[in-house]
């Protein structure tokens, strides 16, 4: 069966959000109900406060493909927040490695009647797979998708924004790093600009730059000190090395740092308040000024915190008892 476009894949036929596989295609009144959901699980110290039984009787499994701190726990810590049994696969000791294919073992966990796979893959486009051959009950979430897409992840970095600066359309953003190989940015990206962002400015070595043509309406940048001028939020990236065969051209730890290091001297160019934000893992001293990420400017707390609020919105969303 050809692999089918995603963003066709992931509503149902009236509108309503099945699948997250990408934020490409959902228009912005979907895009705000979801921030608007998971902020009203927010305290006002950002914290998620609210329990619920939206989940009670569902059964959601995390696979994950790749390795994760963030994505994984706070999809765990969204779900049983809601009242869901959660299980937790481990990759390494699955029937994946006597040679069971990734969809076996979906048929296998969907017989013992999983509503919601969360999932994390390194080869592109395997969610969009999975969605495809699922039960009609059954919904997919991307956890991460290679280099592609990481669409929750895309929510909760909105969703920090919109808390911080009120709206998107006065704000001037830029992403700095590995653009290239980032699907953080790249679901930033398609998300920022569903909203409406003013300006998105994307900026990296030319080794690491996108295609243009991948990121339309960004302003593509090597320049670090033209991509900081004035910016309200400022997001540093790590290089992926796992993703990168080749690493010609690719200035290493302090030569990176002291080219594309977002630091305390180079936020100077920003706007005075400027918010500092990463997806993490961080690489301190590589990518981002130790001290700046914990200094007063850096939200990254808040958008770990506001993850497990996205991904509470999102479970709900596609498996909460009014999605049905
Ligand atoms: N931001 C992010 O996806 O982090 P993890 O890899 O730890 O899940």
């Amino acid at each position: 069966m050809p692999i089918a476009n995603p963003s066709e894949l992931q509503l149902t036929a009236d509108g309503r959000l099945r699948h997250l596989l990408t934020l490409h295609g959902l228009d912005r009144s979907l895009l705000t109900a979801l921030l608007d959901q998971a902020e009203s699980l927010l305290s006002a110290k950002g914290e998620p406060v609210v329990r619920s039984d939206a989940l009670r009787g569902k059964t959601v499994a995390n696979l994950f493909f790749e390795s994760s701190t963030r994505t994984r726990a706070s999809f765990e810590i969204a779900a049983k927040r809601m009242g869901a049994d959660v299980v937790n696969l481990d990759i390494r000791t699955s029937s994946t490695t006597k040679g069971e294919t990734i969809l076996d073992t979906i048929y296998t966990l969907q017989a013992m009647h999983v509503d919601v796979f969360v999932i994390r893959a390194g080869d592109a486009g395997t969610q969009t797979d999975i969605a495809m051959h699922v039960d009609d009950h059954v919904s997919v979430l991307n956890a991460g998708d290679s280099n592609i897409s990481h669409p929750t992840q895309g929510l909760l970095d909105l969703l920090t924004i919109r808390r911080h600066k009120g709206n998107f359309e006065d704000l001037t953003v830029t992403i700095v790093g590995d653009v290239a190989h980032s699907r953080v940015a790249r679901s930033a990206a398609e998300g920022l600009s569903t909203m409406g962002v003013g300006e998105m400015r994307l900026v990296s070595p030319p080794s690491l730059a996108p295609e243009p043509a991948t990121m339309p309406g960004a302003k593509i940048l090597t320049d670090l000190d033209e991509g900081l001028r004035g910016a309200d939020v400022v997001m540093a990236l790590r290089i992926q090395k796992e993703r990168i065969q080749d690493r010609d051209g690719i200035p290493d730890g302090d030569a990176y740092f002291r080219e594309y290091g977002i630091s305390h001297e180079r936020m100077k160019l920003a706007s005075p308040d400027a918010i500092v934000m990463h997806p993490g893992p961080m690489n301190r001293g590589v990518e981002i000024e130790s001290s700046l990420a914990d200094g007063p400017s850096s939200v990254i707390t808040d958008q770990v915190a506001n993850g497990v609020a996205i991904r509470m919105a999102v479970l709900d969303a596609v498996a909460g008892s009014k999605s049905k």
